[in-house]
């Protein structure tokens, strides 16, 4: 194993996958951002094999520039100063001994996997064996693994040569300003606290719709499907957010131990509850199985068995081709006892919290009032806490590259929360499920809605901004 414990600053960045798309549409600008606020003026070593040169690469990072997120000129020419370039094959020890030179007097530099994960255990192998994973940190990128056992594999062959406190593994809802945002306002507002429990809570629901189909990537996507592709990471990171006890502290470790804990309190899922589906004219997608059984859309109910949440269910459901793009935390409050008005009343929404994540940012509380008459009958209004049309705060790629570069693992995903996400839904992966077929731009199979019968069905989140 490397040295074990790297305090401080990462002193160089190796980004491998240099010349792909990640890199140039969130990568650089990442890069460029973190420059701009002179968070970054070390060696930044891109790594591929695409026959490239350190000036094809500064094209490529002036291109991505212009397309994804400008900087200022003189900040833009401090960005390719610190610009440097490898190519060669992964497999070629050649390479990493180049890598190795470029590095220079670099002690603590960062390699940042952004390659497929196919290739991760020879370029793990390759860095230890040329001395480039010496005082050094790791950053993998998604997918972590396509199963539990092997999520569990990934782990081992990185912790052969890195400690846990140096592997950095992405998720990049993790950096997002909403997700953090939800986190913040659970802990922020004592008024929250008493009814965020079993007593009170009806059940939770995570929505992330989105209008577009697999966009090109059909190859990668029809190896995944729904529940890997978001379920395991984005979706299950966002629960545990939801669920999890106010940590203990302010390090590091304490929120992720909290994290972990709600993700090891979740039985797995059962076939009964995961209804999975597929847009019509996905098989027709390039990249994609004629015969393909992969869900474009899955409809899941879990549950995390802690004391406060026993009995609640949280409702997950994640699609392509849906009627809109959003995401959405709906926490449903029980209903009181008895109409005020007697019977008649129509009792309308039971009181709710809406955390908007995305596109636009919002958080809204859900209430009802008298409608104004002769009768006592009510209506529904919503209070809107706070709204923030687009994207607001830091782009999480410069969020997430930053705190690998100090150090500062917390918004990465431990080897315990991965583990324990797959774990969760390791018994449903594949196609022990039955495949219902949908329309594009609809909500999904009409299986979906038996999940959420006695829990007042789906909240389908709107398209406009915040709005209900
Ligand atoms: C990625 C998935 O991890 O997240 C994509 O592979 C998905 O399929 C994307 O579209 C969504 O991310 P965001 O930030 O646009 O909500």
């Amino acid at each position: 194993m490397a040295r074990s414990h790297v305090h401080g600053r990462s002193d160089a960045l190796a980004f491998f996958g240099a010349t792909g798309d990640l890199a140039y549409k969130q990568v650089f600008p990442a890069l460029a951002a973190l420059v701009a606020k002179h968070r970054l003026d070390v060696p930044l070593i891109g790594v591929a094999k695409s026959g490239w040169d350190r000036d094809r690469l500064i094209e490529r990072a002036r291109d991505s520039l212009t397309h994804h997120g400008g900087i200022e000129a003189e900040a833009a020419e401090r960005l390719y100063g610190l610009l440097r370039y490898v190519d060669g094959d992964y497999n070629d020890p050649g390479t990493f001994k180049a890598l190795r030179a470029e590095l220079g007097d670099a002690r603590a530099p960062l390699h940042y996997l952004a390659i497929p994960p196919a290739l991760f255990g020879t370029v793990i192998k390759a860095l230890h064996e040329s001395g480039c994973a010496d005082g050094a940190r790791v950053v993998v990128e998604k997918p972590f693994g396509h199963d539990l056992a092997s999520a569990q594999e990934l782990n081992t062959t990185l912790h052969r040569v890195f400690p846990e406190s140096s592997i950095f593994r992405i998720d990049h809802y993790l950096g997002k300003e909403a997700v953090l945002g939800l986190l913040y306002f659970r802990f922020a507002n004592s008024f929250l606290e008493p009814i965020w429990n079993r007593a009170y809570v009806d059940s939770v629901q995570i929505t992330m719709a989105e209008d577009f189909g697999v966009a090109g990537r059909g190859a990668f996507y029809d190896q995944t499907g729904a529940i890997r592709d978001v379920v395991q990471n984005h979706m299950l990171q966002v629960l545990s957010l939801v669920a999890m006890e106010p940590p203990a502290g302010y390090g590091h470790e304490d929120i992720r131990d909290e994290k972990a804990k709600v993700l090891r309190a979740m039985p797995p899922l059962r076939p009964d509850d995961v209804i999975r589906g597929q847009f019509a004219g996905y098989t027709d997608e390039p990249g994609v199985a004629e015969d393909s059984a992969v869900e474009t859309f899955v409809a899941l109910r879990a549950h995390v068995d802690t004391w406060r949440w026993a009995g609640v269910p949280f409702f997950i459901r994640a699609g392509k081709r849906l009627p809109v793009t959003a995401t959405e935390v709906l926490t449903r409050l029980r209903r009181p006892p008895k109409a005020i008005a007697g019977r008649g009343e129509d009792a309308g929404e039971a009181n709710y919290v809406r955390f908007r994540l995305s596109p636009d940012i919002a958080i809204s509380l859900g209430a009802r009032i008298k409608a104004a008459g002769e009768t006592m009958t009510g209506t529904d209004i919503e209070l809107a806490l706070h709204e923030q049309p687009g994207p607001a705060g830091l782009a999480p790629y410069e969020r997430l590259l930053g705190g690998a570069m100090d150090g500062d693992a917390s918004l990465f995903a431990r080897e315990d929360e991965v583990e324990a996400a797959w774990a969760v839904v390791d018994a449903v992966l594949g196609d022990v499920t039955p495949l219902h077929g949908y329309q594009p731009v609809t909500w999904g199979p009409e299986q979906a809605a038996n999940l959420t019968r006695h829990h007042a069905g789906w909240h389908d989140p709107p398209s406009g901004q915040a709005g209900k």
